[in-house]
């Protein structure tokens, strides 16, 4: 069924026998160079010293093996192997390569070369037809601005930071993601927006979830116009069936809602698949007689010309932000936007960012809301987002600050005004068209139902040309111009409409006209008018804003990142190479299969390598995140019980010690959770579970069990976990956020799984750029693979419902990044990094240990990839807490490990396997040097609420200025130790955020204009 690489590899073996293959290769010489050479690279019998040596490995792992041979000696081993004995239970341990990578792994091989992997896979990438897009439905071809493109998606200081939890080294992509609430609110003429969704389709089941739950399940009907897009319905049909709504699919012109008490909500889209914009504000009116909800899906480019969602009364607007300057990406990453009105803000999905102050009253960002977050509401939580599109939403910002409302209405003026043009011509050319001239925006839709020729005949025209046309249904057919739709291309465009119709046609562009839309429909609201959307007309203002932000925040260029259960890993610059080429930027997610040969073959063996990782059979690529992973991991169990009759199986037990993005998951699929406690160790309590498992037998649907566990260690009664919940009918499924620990000795299946997501965004190297993207495949075992999900518009092996995301592939455009970290490693590279990954952890707790307390370890005394520091003793002694700790490590210049997850009053720390042990050193010394700090406290020599904790971080302003009323010295303050001078201080913009005033004082977006004069 899959696709093999190398397939040309074969090609030129056969060539180099054959007189006739070796003159065709001949007539390409290019690729059968790349495919001879990674045969030459790979014949054992060819000295080394002749081949390529610019591997991968090496340069991702951090240490170097004569250091290596000092970490085992510090953690007390002789040998890796030795150590992972220690720390993987016997039952689950296999040492065996070749048995873990049964599946076809091993066949498909390693290029360990840098150069030879981007030449082979842009060969690969080269089967992708890139075609002129006007198929619409949400996505569009634009211009990424260059100075975008190179200052922020291909620069690691923004694509490298976490989620910017720890706000004081994050207040440059606070700052940008503000700018995108701010746009956003401003577009949708709302109160109050988010920063950002997964895609629009979920953005829209979000709209959904968020009113049904605001009527405590006394109304079930959600109401969705005809004129949806179709993957968006879909997601929202998947979403609602497990909560019982009925999903209502209809003209809401022909409804009366005024007293339809049952409807919790009603959903619209302008344009509408017909290329109408319409104005709601009297339907929107109506619902509200009722009390539902008021739903306006909108092109975001469209809000610049047309009435805001918010002048026609809607509560909740939702979209997709790609066409602001992000690339299709043949689906993805994109950051969805939704706004809101005020009195509903609670209830708001994903993160919000707000305004607040620092200890010295200056202005300071941070996220806002973070008590709705499901991080802290577990099965309470409004919706299951962690890792959201933050990366996306910053392009998306900076393309609004870049183009400003101005540029932004000049833009779609332009795709409105080509669009009459070619309404006029096809009207002209006698095409009966759905849409009308005086209320479209970019989309017109054409009814071939009496056209002579039939759908296919007329799209293999415009194939001929290279042009993909929109496919709205059998009958319909959509045009949707763009921002980088040309004149020559609109001519084009023109010429094959002719054609299909046996006519010249020609376009005057010199005489034409433009009337826009009516005038009821007209903007008239100002929108962007902040100084940030006004004032960066030249490049050089851009780069230096840009670069002023990236400087505020901590990435992976400038500290390590010990966030535990996070993975922050190196994100090698050849992984991140191939995401910006065009064969994979340029391509529609809905474009025919036979344009997407380069993409297939490139996920096919992805999932190959994923599916031998796991040890599972089938694999469903689509989720965008590890919460949608969850998602549709419970969803495949669900209806595989639904599938045998065992429908009511709906009891999903889950471990106390559980990441709340697990309960979150559970809850948006009607799920009753059982929670199972935590023995002393940390481990699950198992005779809770099998308690619990046996009370509920008759109605247990799955576990959600996370491995190695939460706290860092690999549970040694896992199998009998497993096994419990499979003698009660249950599945079993499996977090996969640390996989990093278990690559090559163990898999999901050997533990007992039944299906399990990965995080693509932490163990195999997708960056998290300040907040995503990610993304979160789900691997099964066969019995499970016919419930995966589908998609409605590209079937996915024969499934067409139950999709989770708009397209069919997810993100698709940076599955190339763990492709090429797994291709590069190899099989014996990936095991070697997660038993890296576990020893680096081991070092580092042992550099700790009798500094501090490090909880839960297994009966070697080993932990997994990361293990918790115990901190709580510390309030007590001198009442400093963990967040004191993580926000003075800030003047150490380094990122805080994971606070008070999964353990109130702890301190995760992950190192990975790419750390240098310079690093972790440093790290290590610092934490000790923090913890000589607090016995100052602890022994009276410190102050206990004026002491180098409680104030930090300290910023350059604070040292720098004239006065300092300090009990301790500038140098203590912001040079604690002597090697912050050589490493290069790292200043913290802010001093500590006041997270109350935040709250208290709740503000999401700019200041207006005024508050510059
Ligand atoms: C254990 C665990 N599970 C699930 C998730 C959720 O993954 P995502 O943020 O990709 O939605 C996380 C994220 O940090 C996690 O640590």
């Amino acid at each position: 069924m899959f696709l093999r690489p190398f397939t040309q590899r074969s090609v030129s073996l056969k060539g180099i026998s054959s007189a006739g293959k070796v003159q065709q290769s001949m007539l390409r010489p290019f690729a059968s160079t790349v495919a001879r050479q990674l045969e030459l690279e790979q014949n054992q019998n060819i000295p080394d010293k002749l081949k390529a040596s610019d591997f991968l490995l090496p340069r991702h792992i951090g240490i170097t093996p004569a250091q290596e041979q000092e970490v085992l000696a510090t953690v007390g081993n002789k040998t890796i192997e030795e150590h992972l004995e220690e720390s993987v239970p016997d039952s689950i341990l296999t040492t065996n390569l070749s048995d873990m990578f049964k599946h076809d792994f091993a066949k498909v091989g390693e290029i360990r070369s840098e150069f030879l992997y981007l030449e082979n896979l842009k060969e690969v990438a080269k089967k992708n037809k890139i075609f002129k897009s006007y198929q619409g439905q949400g996505f569009y071809p634009c211009l990424v601005p260059n100075v975008i493109l190179r200052n922020v998606l291909e620069n690691p200081n923004w694509y490298t930071p976490y989620t910017p939890y720890q706000a004081e080294i994050a207040q440059g992509r606070l700052e940008s993601l503000l700018n995108f609430q701010t746009m956003i609110a401003d577009l949708t003429g709302l109160d109050i927006a988010n920063a950002s969704l997964l895609d629009e389709a979920t953005a829209g089941a979000e709209a959904m979830f968020m009113a049904y739950s605001q009527f405590n399940k006394r109304r079930n009907v959600f109401f969705v116009s005809d004129q949806t897009y179709k993957h968006t319905i879909e997601v929202i049909k998947t979403r609602a069936e497990p909560l019982g709504i009925e999903v209502v699919v209809g003209d809401p012109n022909e409804y009366d809602f005024s007293d339809r008490e049952d409807i919790f909500g009603v959903l619209v889209q302008n344009p509408g698949i017909n290329g109408n914009i319409q104005d709601w504000s009297a339907k929107a009116e109506e619902v509200h007689k009722s009390k539902g909800f008021f739903i306006i899906g909108s092109d975001v480019l469209s809000l610049t010309m047309t009435k805001s969602p918010g002048e026609m009364g809607a509560d909740i607007a939702y979209g997709l932000a790609q066409r602001l300057g992000v690339p299709m990406g043949f689906g993805g990453p994109h950051a969805a936007y939704f706004a809101v009105k005020e009195k509903i803000r609670f209830k708001l999905p994903g993160r919000v960012i707000g305004v607040s102050q620092d200890a010295h009253g200056n202005r300071a960002l941070r996220m806002a809301m973070q008590t709705r977050e499901q991080h802290i509401r577990r099965d309470r939580a409004t919706s299951n987002i962690c890792t959201a599109q933050a990366l996306l939403a910053n392009m998306a910002a900076f393309y609004g600050c870049w183009h400003g409302p101005k540029g932004l209405t000049n833009i779609a003026e332009r795709i409105n005004y080509q669009t009459h043009i070619l309404h006029d011509k096809l009207t002209e050319l006698g095409y009966t068209l759905h849409t009308h001239k005086d209320s479209m925006f970019d989309s017109i839709a054409i009814d071939i139902s009496n056209e002579d020729l039939t759908k296919d005949q007329i799209l293999s025209i415009f194939e001929d040309h290279e042009i993909n046309l929109g496919v709205v249904n059998d009958n319909t057919l959509n045009v949707s111009l763009n921002e980088a739709t040309t004149l020559a291309d609109l001519e084009e465009l023109i010429t094959v409409f002719g054609k299909v119709k046996g006519k010249d046609a020609h376009v005057d562009f010199e005489n034409t006209s433009y009337s826009g839309i009516k005038d009821s429909l007209k903007r008239t609201s100002e929108f962007m008018t902040h100084k940030i959307f006004n004032s960066l007309s030249s490049e050089t203002d851009m780069m230096r804003y840009i670069q002023t932000l990236a400087d505020k925040d901590i990435g992976l260029t400038k500290s390590m990142i010990p966030l535990g259960s996070c993975t922050m890993k190196l994100n090698a610059a050849v992984e991140m190479i191939p995401v910006t080429w065009p064969e994979f930027g340029n391509i529609h997610p809905f474009a025919p299969p036979s344009q997407t040969e380069g993409y297939m073959q490139m996920i096919n063996e992805l999932s190959d390598y994923l599916m031998a990782i796991t040890g599972f059979e089938a694999i469903s690529i689509q989720p965008n995140s590890g919460a949608q992973g969850e998602y549709s991991g419970l969803l495949t169990i669900r209806n595989f019980h639904k599938a045998n009759g065992e429908g009511h199986r709906n009891i999903c037990l889950i471990p106390t010690s559980a990441h709340g993005t697990n309960p979150a998951s559970a809850m948006l699929l009607g799920m009753k959770i059982v929670a199972v406690k935590s023995d002393k160790n940390g481990n699950v309590d198992v005779e809770d579970l099998k308690a619990k498992a046996e009370l509920h037998k008759d109605n247990l649907s799955c576990t959600m069990i996370t491995y190695p566990s939460t706290h860092g260690v690999f549970e040694e009664d896992i199998l009998e976990i497993t096994e419990t919940i499979h003698k009660y009918g249950g599945k079993v499924y499996i977090d996969g956020a640390n996989m990093n620990a278990m690559m090559g000795h163990s898999s999901i299946k050997t533990i007992g799984g039944d299906v399990c997501h990965l995080n693509l965004h932490k163990t195999f190297t997708i960056p998290h750029g300040g907040g995503g993207p990610g993304m979160g495949p789900i691997c099964c075992t066969k019995e499970l693979e016919p419930h995966l999900p589908g998609h409605a518009i590209i079937p996915i092996d024969g499934r067409t419902k139950h999709a989770v995301c708009s397209a069919p592939y997810g993100s698709a455009s940076i599955l190339p990044i763990p492709h090429a970290y797994i291709s590069l490693c190899g099989e014996k590279g990936i095991s070697k990094s997660s038993a890296l990954a576990i020893l680096n952890s081991n070092y580092m707790a042992a550099q700790l240990e009798g500094h501090y307390e490090i909880l839960y370890r297994n009966k070697n005394k080993k932990n997994a990839h990361e293990f918790i520091i115990d901190t709580r003793e510390f309030k007590k002694t001198a009442g400093v807490t963990e967040e004191d700790i993580a926000k003075r490590l800030m003047d150490y210049g380094f990122h805080a490990p994971t606070v008070s997850f999964p353990v109130a009053g702890g301190i995760m720390v992950e190192p990975t396997e790419s750390e240098p042990k310079i690093e972790m050193d440093r790290l290590c010394d610092a934490l000790r040097n923090i913890r000589e700090e607090i016995r100052e406290i602890e022994e009276g020599k410190a102050d206990k609420t004026n002491n180098v904790l409680k104030n930090s971080p300290h910023t350059v302003q604070v040292v720098s200025s004239d006065e300092w009323n300090y009990p301790y010295t500038r140098e203590k303050a912001a040079f604690p130790v002597s090697w912050i001078h050589s490493r290069g201080k790292f200043w913290a913009t802010v001093s500590r955020i006041d997270n109350v005033y935040g709250e208290r004082n709740l503000m999401c977006s700019c200041p207006p204009m005024e508050s510059y004069e």
